[in-house]
C-alpha cells in the first residue's frame, strides 16, 4: 500500500491540519499544562526564583519524541516570566548573520525558542555558545588583513531549545543549557483529561468512556489525541447522536484501521516484518527501513518510540528486537527463544 507520510493519520509529527487548531487548544500556563508532573514542579521553582531575583531564567532544552508539548511549554515558560517569545528553528538559521539579526532584536528577558535546534549548522551553532554563556556575538566585518571583529552585545534572554534527537546535539551545546526536560509520555488519565480540556474549547460533547478509550488509542501522545477527536466528531455526528461515547469511538477507529493500542497498519507492518522475515530480530535499523519501504528517520522518530513505550520491541546493541508482546497482539506464538531474549533484558534492566 502507498501511504504518504503527510497523510499518515496516527503520525505524531505536525501536519498544516494541526497547526490551524493547535494554536486555540495549546494550553497558556503551567496550571493548565496536563501532566509531566516532575517538569512543572522543578519549572515553577525556577520561575519564581528567577523572577525573584529579577533575572531572565536560565537556557532550557527540552527534548523527546513529536507532539507531546515542547513547543507548548517554550511559550508557557514565556508567558508565566511575564515575557515574550521569538521562535525560530534550526534549519531556518543559515547563517551567523541570521542568528545575531533574531539575537540583537531581542528584548531584555525576552524567550528565544530555537526548534529542531540538533539541526543548527556548525557555525551558528558556535555562535550561539558566546550569546547563551556571554550575552555577546562576535562578528567578522569584511575580508583578509582588513577584516574586523567586533563584539556585539545581546540583550539578556533565555534560550529554550527543542528537539526530537536529544543524541544529535553536540555536547559543547548541550552543556550550555542548565535545565534539561525530557518530556515523557503522556498516560491514558493525563490524556483523556487533556482530550475533555479539548473538546470542551471546541463545543464537542463527549463522555467519559469516550474519551479514555480515545486516550488508550492515542500513543501517549496529546497531539495524536486532539486529532483523533476531531475525526470522532464527525463519526458521531453523521453516524451517531452527536455525542462521543465509547461505541462511536470504536467504530471510528476501526474503521481508520487503528487498533485497541493506537497502532495503525504501518506499526503492525513492521512488527510483521520484524517476525516473519527477520524472525523477531535482532534487526539493524536500516535494514528494518529498507524493508518496511520507510525512511530510518520516520521509523527512528515516528514509530519507535511509541512501539517501545508499549514494550513491543526494544533496542539491543545487535539492533531490534520483537517482545513477546508483539507476538501476543498479532495473535502469534510467542517463540521460546523470544520468551528467553525478553526474561534476559528484564534482568539487565534491574
Ligand atoms: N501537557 C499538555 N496539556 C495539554 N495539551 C497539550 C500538552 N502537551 C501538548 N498538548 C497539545 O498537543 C499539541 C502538540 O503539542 P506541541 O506542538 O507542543 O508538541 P511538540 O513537542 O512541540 O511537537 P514537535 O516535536 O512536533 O514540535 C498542542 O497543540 C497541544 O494542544
Ligand atoms: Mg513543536
Amino acid at each position: 500500500m502507498d501511504f504518504n507520510k503527510e497523510e499518515r493519520f496516527m503520525s505524531s509529527m505536525e501536519t498544516i491540519q494541526d497547526a490551524d487548531s493547535e494554536n486555540i487548544l495549546r494550553p497558556k500556563t503551567l496550571e493548565s499544562y496536563i501532566g509531566q508532573e516532575k517538569v512543572k514542579a522543578n519549572l515553577k521553582v525556577y520561575i519564581k526564583a528567577a523572577k525573584k531575583r529579577g533575572e531572565p531564567l536560565d537556557h532550557i532544552l527540552l527534548y523527546g519524541p513529536p507532539g507531546l508539548g515542547k513547543t507548548t511549554l517554550a511559550n508557557i515558560v514565556a508567558n508565566e516570566m511575564g515575557t515574550s517569545i521569538k521562535v525560530t528553528s534550526g534549519p531556518a538559521l543559515n547563517t551567523a548573520a541570521d542568528l545575531a539579526a533574531i539575537l540583537t532584536g531581542l528584548q531584555e528577558g525576552e524567550v528565544l525558542f530555537i526548534d529542531e535546534i540538533h539541526r543548527l549548522n556548525k557555525s551558528v551553532e558556535e555562535k550561539l555558545y558566546s550569546a547563551m554563556e556571554d550575552f555577546a556575538i562576535d562578528m567578522v566585518w569584511g575580508k583578509g588583513p582588513l577584516a574586523n571583529m567586533t563584539r556585539l552585545p545581546v540583550p539578556k534572554f533565555t534560550l529554550v531549545g527543542a528537539t526530537t534527537k536529544a543524541g544529535s546535539l553536540s555536547s559543547p551545546l548541550r552543556d550550555r543549557f542548565g535545565v534539561q526536560f525530557r518530556l515523557e509520555m503522556y498516560t491514558n488519565e493525563e490524556l483523556s483529561t487533556i482530550i475533555k480540556n479539548s473538546a470542551k474549547v471546541l463545543n464537542i460533547a463527549i463522555d467519559e468512556d469516550g474519551a479514555l478509550e480515545m486516550a488508550k488509542r492515542s500513543r501517549g501522545t496529546p497531539r495524536i489525541a486532539n486529532r483523533l477527536l476531531k475525526r470522532i466528531r464527525d463519526f458521531a455526528e453523521i453516524e451517531g447522536n452527536g455525542i462521543i461515547d465509547k461505541q462511536i469511538t470504536d467504530l471510528s477507529l476501526n474503521r481508520l484501521e487503528i487498533d485497541e493500542f493506537g497502532l495503525d497498519v504501518i506499526d503492525r507492518r513492521i512488527l510483521e516484518i520484524m517476525i516473519d522475515k527477520f524472525n523477531g530480530g535482532p534487526v539493524g535499523l536500516d535494514t528494518l527501513a529498507a524493508a518496511v519501504g520507510e525512511d530510518v528517520n520516520t521509523i527512528e522518530d515516528m514509530y519507535e518510540p511509541y512501539l517501545m513505550q508499549i514494550t513491543f520491541i526494544a533496542r539491543t546493541p545487535r539492533g531490534r528486537i520483537c517482545l513477546p508482546d508483539a507476538y501476543k497482539h498479532l495473535g502469534r506464538k510467542v517463540p521460546h527463544y523470544v520468551e528467553q531474549l525478553s526474561m534476559d533484558l528484564d534482568s539487565e534492566d534491574k
